[in-house]
């Protein structure tokens, strides 16, 4: 998809396309719509008048209304979209709306379209906000099928009319193409499947990506595990043909204090997780595909980084791996010793990412970082617990935290915070050794992360479970079903928190 940044009279527009927002300031429930337009332009007011005065559109949340041949306008067809009611429509909802039309375009052969920004938000945010939400909608998972029909968005432009700031609106605009092509890649990273997205060719990936942008990238193999003695990295990967892959990302910019903090970002990048020898049932066993969507993140936030350019040094560490019995896999049982010194008993090989992420951790505070984020497909539990609608989010330290809340406003994503008190540290005592690597049936998500907490020592953390989140079973308006590329926005605003 091909986007540009315009101004000027939106009415003049030849396009297939042309994609206006709306919303109803009614307030009683049976009160008739009074939907207002949000643009400023006279000839679209004119051209969508008829439609709305007829009280066949309500203006709802993504709710569409498609007219032909608009009057006055050079456009082919002008869509307007409903946001949420007046009181309540933010920038955020221009997100989905934007995706909502790119979604409604595709399968109707329309292969360019022009949105005009509203003109009540701030609009910094919400240029950035239409140009996401349209890039993410443009991507779908059928990559492998024959049949697939190249629906793909040619080109996109974003329109500053009239009483917008235009200056804002452009800046906006290019980073919100830069983060929406990022989370999109993550997004291509996680719909590949376990034979094509091997650790291996998880480290190419990444090292590709350094490579066009600017970044310094090293992809180590089993030797390097051995050396820094990851003895929890290493008996995940000890049961799989497939070589793991220890990826090492840096952005170093020029202009960051030299005393300044140095932000750790860890993703979890199993490739395939088929639980090990505690194998998984086969229903849904082809899901674990994603089990990378926390490394995946990781190369996307990075890759959004590069060209951000936020003033903070940023290292980031993806522990790739496949998890699978064997006759070499590690066993219930079993006791580990991980980089940290800490010694772990496996109580369930298939809670596998929390040790891969210990190791993660552990190197993460030896190459300096002064903060942590990890983020992980980690549990089921996370999924029980808040739905496919909030990932989980837990944190050591109230300000790291504040930091990440203040992301979670420009990022629009959902992250519900759930507690680390030490209470629950009893359920992973071990007899035998420092810690086990299971907690029980109750909060699974909390005792997974108070088992990363024992790494992330005193340094402040955040930890983002993304198993409820990263992939998608069903389609939305906005966006395909499949990979999410969730926690990538949110990662990238975290980071320039610390460098703006
Ligand atoms: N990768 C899974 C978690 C997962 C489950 C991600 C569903 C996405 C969807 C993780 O490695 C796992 O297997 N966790 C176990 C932990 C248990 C053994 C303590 C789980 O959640 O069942
Ligand atoms: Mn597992
Ligand atoms: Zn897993």
């Amino acid at each position: 998809m091909k986007t540009t940044f315009q101004t000027g009279d939106a009415a003049a527009i030849e396009t297939e396309l042309l994609v206006v927002f709306s919303t109803d300031a009614a307030t009683g429930k049976d009160s008739k719509p009074e939907i207002s337009l949000l643009t400023g332009e006279e000839a679209l007011q004119k051209a969508a008048s008829g439609v709305l005065t007829t009280g066949e559109f309500a203006s709802g949340s993504n709710e569409t209304v498609l007219l032909h041949a608009p009057a006055g306008l050079k456009a082919k067809r002008l869509l307007v979209v409903g946001l949420d009611k007046q009181a309540k429509a933010a920038a955020h909802d221009v997100r989905k709306a934007a995706g909502t039309a790119v979604r409604l375009a595709k399968p109707r052969k329309l292969r360019e379209l022009a949105i005009v920004l509203p003109n009540t938000f701030d609009a910094a945010a919400v240029a950035r906000a239409a140009v996401e939400g349209a890039l993410i909608a443009d991507f779908d998972p059928d990559t492998y099928r024959s049949d697939r029909k190249d629906q793909s968005i040619q080109s996109l432009a974003i329109v500053a009319a009239e009483g917008i700031d235009k200056k804002a609106a452009e800046s906006g605009f290019e980073e919100g193409r830069i983060i929406g092509e990022s989370q999109n890649f993550t997004r291509t990273l996680v719909n590949e499947p376990g034979n094509r997205m091997t650790p291996t060719i998880l480290g190419q990936k990444a090292a590709e990506m350094a490579q066009e942008f600017g970044l310094k990238c090293e992809v180590f193999g089993a030797e390097k595990l051995h050396e820094l003695k990851m003895g929890a990295f290493w008996s995940v990967t000890q049961g799989s043909d497939e070589p793991p892959a220890l990826i090492v990302m840096e952005y170093t910019p020029e202009n960051a204090p030299a005393d300044g903090p140095v932000l750790g970002l860890v993703g979890k990048g199993i490739t395939f997780d088929t639980g090990g020898i505690s194998i998984k049932p086969s229903d849904n066993m082809e899901k674990m595909k994603y089990d990378m969507a926390g490394g995946a993140a990781m190369i996307g936030a990075m890759r959004a980084i590069a060209q951000l350019k936020p003033a903070v040094k940023v290292i980031s560490i993806v522990t790739a791996a496949e998890n699978m019995p064997s006759g070499k896999a590690f066993k219930p049982g079993d006791v580990e010793i991980a980089m940290s010194g800490k010694s772990i008993e496996i109580i369930n090989t298939d809670a596998e990412g929390r040790l891969v992420l210990a190791d993660g951790l552990a190197y993460a505070r030896q190459l300096g970082a002064t903060h942590l984020i990890d983020a992980a497909t980690l549990t089921g539990a996370v999924a029980v617990a808040l739905g496919q609608i909030n990932a989980g989010v837990f944190s050591n330290d109230e300000d790291t935290y504040e930091h990440f809340a203040g992301a979670l406003a420009k990022s629009g994503e959902r992250f519900w915070r759930l507690p680390l008190d030490e209470e629950y540290r009893e359920q992973i005592r071990s007899d035998i050794a420092d810690i086990k690597n299971t907690g029980g049936r109750y909060g699974g998500a909390i005792t997974a992360a108070m088992f990363l907490k024992e790494f992330a020592e005193d340094t402040p953390w955040i930890h983002l479970d993304i198993a409820s989140m990263a992939w998608l079973d069903d389609a939305k308006a906005w966006t395909a079903k499949g990979p999410t590329g969730v926690g990538v926005r949110s990662i990238v605003e975290w980071v320039r928190s610390y460098g703006k």
